[in-house]
């Protein structure tokens, strides 16, 4: 057992400044290559999925080519599903024969894993389903009590190897409590066990604690595919994919491109939580081109803004311009007394920011570090404060988003509103 347990403040430092993660969803679904839900949405027999392992063999599985792709993408952390919800675990488990290690690959793939994002100075992060299609009691466990108690004594067992048997793990990320509530799954006793191994773990919402309003649904929210604030005093990670699947889609082409994906973390960053992009690689581990050079670009353009200044450690900003949307083609991040400003939609050499409180003592160009004319007038009633940029460049200073760094000489604070300057009474 290792010593106390830290305090949240503690153990979400890290994880409050890294703001972006690679997810990878990897298991016998993506031989197949329909989505990591396939087993369940086909109805394919347990035997006939079970045979899946036997053609499990990874020969192009390189979780260092997957730790270092994270890292040219900027990212801090990394978390892999070690047993999704098909029931088969990646690693060599004393508990469930079925399992990586007995398949063709013979591999501990969370051994490799851990080691291979350590080695690239990640933060580690393993994801557990607690759904499980492939255990004969998986969902004779909500109705029969001898089922129950078996699959808990499982689920707990397994839950253990990870956090006991592979060192230092920084997120234990589970998946769908199906079918239970979290008194039937003993998640209290659970958490707490991982707790005493790992003291300074975090572990999302999924254990099914917060659908049980009298227990703390742990560490932080995880929104899936969208961007969804929590309340200020809940910290939230929004959970994304490239394309349209988790696992593997051979016919999945709609991948996002470079600037959307930079629009969606500006926007979790600016609204104080995380992102965390996944990829899907296919059965022989290998990943597709097209999400390699989404996330190489995703860290080229980190890289020409200041490493990602306005990115990481960003907090919780009070500007009311922290979505891209067609009414505001903008997000802010904030960090102190600086105001980043992120533009997807360039206007030209004007640009106006309605609103904002906070005196402006300089504005520049983040890519080069030109400094920026402007003008700001603050009207007597606040209704028609404006900050106009003028003389930039004509066109866009970077292709898929531009940043525009504002000093100022407090917080910085925007406020709007729905109304217009000739309705002041609203205002
Ligand atoms: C969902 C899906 C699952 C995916 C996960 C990622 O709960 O069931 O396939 O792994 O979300 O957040």
């Amino acid at each position: 057992m290792a010593s106390e347990i830290l305090s949240l403040e503690q153990r979400m430092k890290w994880w409050r400044e890294a703001k972006f993660g690679l997810y990878v969803h990897y298991g016998l679904y993506s031989i197949l290559g329909r989505h990591e839900w396939v087993m369940n949405r086909e109805r394919i027999p347990l035997a006939e999925y079970e045979a899946l392992a036997g053609r499990f063999t990874a020969e192009k599985c390189d979780p260092r080519a997957w730790a270092r792709l994270a890292k040219d993408a900027g990212q801090k952390y990394v978390i892999m599903t070690t047993k999704h919800h098909e029931g088969f675990s990646l690693w060599n488990s004393a508990v469930n024969p079925f399992n990586a290690m007995n398949s063709p690959a013979r591999r501990d793939l969370v051994a490799e894993f851990v080691e291979a994002v350590r080695a690239e100075g990640l933060h580690v992060g393993l994801y557990y389903s607690l759904m499980d299609w492939h255990h004969p009691d998986g969902a004779r466990c909500f109705h029969d009590p001898a089922a129950r108690r078996r699959f808990v004594d499982y689920t707990h067992s397994l839950v253990r190897e990870l956090v006991t048997n592979y060192g230092h793990i920084d997120i234990l990320w589970y998946d769908v409590p199906w079918p239970m509530k979290p008194d039937g799954w003993e998640s209290a006793r659970l958490n707490y066990m991982v707790r005493s191994c790992q003291p300074h773990i975090l572990i999302n919402n999924r254990s099914g604690m917060d659908s049980h309003g009298s227990v703390m649904p742990e560490d932080f929210d995880t929104p899936e595919n969208v961007v969804k604030a929590s309340p200020p005093y809940r910290d939230w990670e929004s959970c994304d994919t490239l394309n349209h699947s988790w696992g593997y889609n051979v016919a999945d082409n709609h991948w996002k491109s470079v600037a959307q994906i930079l629009g969606l973390l500006v926007s979790c960053a600016g609204l104080g939580g995380n992102y965390i992009l996944n990829v899907g690689p296919r059965g022989d581990g290998s990943v597709q081109d097209e999400a390699v050079e989404r996330l190489r670009g995703v860290g080229r353009w980190l890289r020409r803004h200041g490493d990602g200044v306005s990115i990481y450690g960003a907090e919780r900003a009070t500007v009311e311009w922290m979505n891209f949307s067609p009414l505001s083609p903008c997000a802010a991040t904030v960090k102190g007394h600086t105001l980043y400003w992120h533009i997807s939609h360039w206007y030209g050499s004007d640009l106006w920011i309605g609103g904002l409180k906070t005196k402006v003592l300089g504005a520049r160009l983040l890519s080069t570090g030109q400094a920026v004319k402007f003008r700001q007038t603050f009207a007597s009633d606040g209704a028609t404060d404006r900050l106009h940029l003028y003389d930039l460049p004509a066109a866009a200073p970077d292709p898929d988003l531009s940043v525009l760094v504002l000093e100022c000489d407090g917080k910085p604070l925007q406020q709007l509103g729905a109304g217009c300057v000739w309705m002041p009474e609203v205002l």
